[in-house]
C-alpha cells in the first residue's frame, strides 16, 4: 500500500547539530513525505549512544548541518512507492547498518556491512543524494542515513526492522543498535565459550551489553576496564567479576590483565573508540589463541600500529559492526528473544527522559551518570 501520493510534509520538532561540537539545537523542522523505497516513521524512543557524540565531536566523517542518533524505535506514518516489508502503523526499529539483500556483503553468509551502508564514508544524505529534513528553508543532512532526535523521520526501507507487535517502544530502541552490537559481539561474532576468560575495555553502554553476552556464554571471568568508577556497580550487577581503573594502576592495563590470567584472556573487548586502549586489548590476549574484536569506533584517519613480529602468534584481531547481524533479518528476533525472556535489556536502560530534555540527558551522558537514556516522544 503505497500511501506517498495522499500525505504532506510534517511540521516537527527535531534537535540540530549545527556545527561540530555546538550544543544541540532543537528546532521546528519541515519533513518530507517518504519517496520510493522510504518509509516515514512516528519516533517513540531513542537511545544517545557512543556513535552519536563522536558524530556530534566531528570525530567521524559527518556533514553538519544534521540531525543526529540512529538508534530508534517508532511506528511508521507512510510509505513510499514500492515498499512492501512494512505498512503504516508497524511497529519498527531503525538501522544504522543496511540489509539491501543484494550487494556482495549482504549475499555472503558471513558478514553484514552492506555496501548500501552510510557509514563509512559518512555522505549524511539519503539513497538518492538528497534529504528529507528542512530547517528555516535550508537542507538538513541525515546521521548515517537515519536521524531519530526528531519527532518524524524518512529511512530507506532497507534500514527498517518490523518488530514484534507486542514490543514495548519506550525500551526497544536498545535492540536498535546497543543490544546486537555488544551483545551480538559477544555471542555472534567472538562466540564466547563457556569457562572463558574475558575482558572488555569500557563499561559504557555498548561494554554493558558485552558482558551481558559473556555471562550469557557462560564466561567464568569478565574483566571490566573503565576509568570511570561509577560505572563499577552497574558493571558486576551484569557479570563483571573484577574492575580495574587504569588510572589507579602502576602498571599498564594489559600487562595487569595478563597478570590475572597467568596466560592473558582468551576474548578481549575494546567498545570505547580509542586505538590506544585497542592496542591494550589486543595486548590482553592468550597470544596463542586469543581473539580481540574492536567494537569502538575511532576518530577518522586513526591508525593502529602492531607489533608486526608477535602477529604470527595465532591471536585473531576482527573488527565487528552490529554484532555481525543481518540487520533486518535477525535484529527483529532480538526483540522476540527479549518479550520470552531470553535476553534482558531492562538492566541497560538507566535513565529515561522526554524529548524536549535531551540537553539533561547529554550532560548526564557526558558526566558519566548513564548506562543509556532513553529519550521518549
Ligand atoms: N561497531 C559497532 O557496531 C558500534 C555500534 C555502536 C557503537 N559503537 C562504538 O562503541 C563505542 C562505545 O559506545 P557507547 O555507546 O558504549 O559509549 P559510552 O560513552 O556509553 O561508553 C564508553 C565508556 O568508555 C569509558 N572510557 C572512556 N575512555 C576510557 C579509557 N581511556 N579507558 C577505559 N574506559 C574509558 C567511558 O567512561 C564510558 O564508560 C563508541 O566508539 C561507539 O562509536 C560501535
Ligand atoms: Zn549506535
Ligand atoms: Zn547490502
Amino acid at each position: 500500500m503505497d500511501t506517498s501520493g495522499k500525505i504532506s510534509i510534517i511540521t516537527c520538532r527535531a534537535a540540530i547539530a549545527w556545527a561540530a561540537n555546538s550544543s544541540l539545537s532543537v528546532e521546528e523542522v519541515q519533513v518530507e513525505p517518504p519517496k520510493a523505497g522510504e518509509v516515514r516513521i512516528k519516533m517513540a524512543s531513542t537511545g544517545i549512544c557512543g556513535t552519536d557524540d563522536h558524530t556530534i565531536k566531528g570525530l567521524l566523517s559527518a556533514v553538519f548541518p544534521f540531525i543526529p542518533g540512529h538508534e530508534g524505535a517508532g511506528i511508521v506514518e507512510s510509505i513510499g512507492q514500492g515498499v512492501c516489508s512494512v505498512k503504516p502503523g508497524d511497529k519498527v526499529l531503525t538501522l544504522i547498518m543496511p540489509q539491501c539483500r543484494e550487494c556482495s556483503s549482504c549475499l555472503h553468509p558471513k558478514g553484514n556491512f552492506c555496501e548500501k551502508q552510510d557509514v563509512l564514508p559518512s555522505s549524511g544524505l539519503m539513497l538518492d543524494g538528497t534529504s528529507r529534513f528542512i530547517c528555516k528553508g535550508k537542507k538538513i543532512h541525515h546521521s548515517f542515513r537515519a536521524s531519530t532526535f526528531t519527532e518524524y523521520t524518512v529511512v530507506p526501507e532497507i534500514a527498517v526492522a518490523k518488530i514484534d507487535d507486542a514490543a514495548p517502544l519506550d525500551k526497544v530502541c536498545l535492540i536498535s543498535c546497543e543490544v546486537p552490537t555488544g551483545y551480538g559481539a559477544a555471542v555472534h561474532s567472538a562466540k564466547v565459550t563457556r569457562g572463558s576468560t574475558c575482558v572488555v575495555y569500557g563499561l559504557g553502554g555498548i561494554s554493558s551489553a558485552i558482558v551481558m553476552g559473556c555471562k550469557a556464554s557462560g564466561a567464568s571471568r569478565i574483566i571490566g576496564v573503565d576509568i570511570n568508577e561509577e560505572k563499577f556497580p552497574w558493571a558486576r550487577a551484569l557479570g563483571v567479576t573484577d574492575c580495574l581503573n587504569p588510572q589507579k594502576l602502576k602498571k599498564p592495563v594489559q600487562q595487569v590483565v595478563r597478570e590475572m590470567t597467568g596466560v592473558g584472556v582468551d576474548f578481549a573487548f575494546e567498545a570505547i573508540g580509542l586505538t590506544d586502549v585497542m592496542l591494550a586489548a589486543w595486548d590482553s590476549c592468550h597470544l596463542s589463541h586469543g581473539v580481540c574484536l574492536i567494537v569502538g569506533v575511532a576518530s577518522i584517519n586513526s591508525k593502529l600500529s602492531l607489533d608486526a613480529p608477535m602477529i604470527v602468534s595465532g591471536r585473531t584481531l576482527k573488527g565487528v559492526c552490529l554484532g555481525d547481524y543481518k540487520t533486518r533479518d535477525c535484529i527483529p528476533q532480538l526483540v522476540t528473544s527479549y518479550l520470552q525472556n531470553k535476553i534482558n535489556i531492562d538492566p541497560l536502560i538507566t535513565h529515561q527522559l522526554p524529548f524536549d530534555q535531551i540537553h539533561k540527558a547529554f550532560e548526564l551522558y557526558h558526566a558519566g551518570k548513564t548506562i543509556r537514556c532513553n529519550l521518549l516522544f
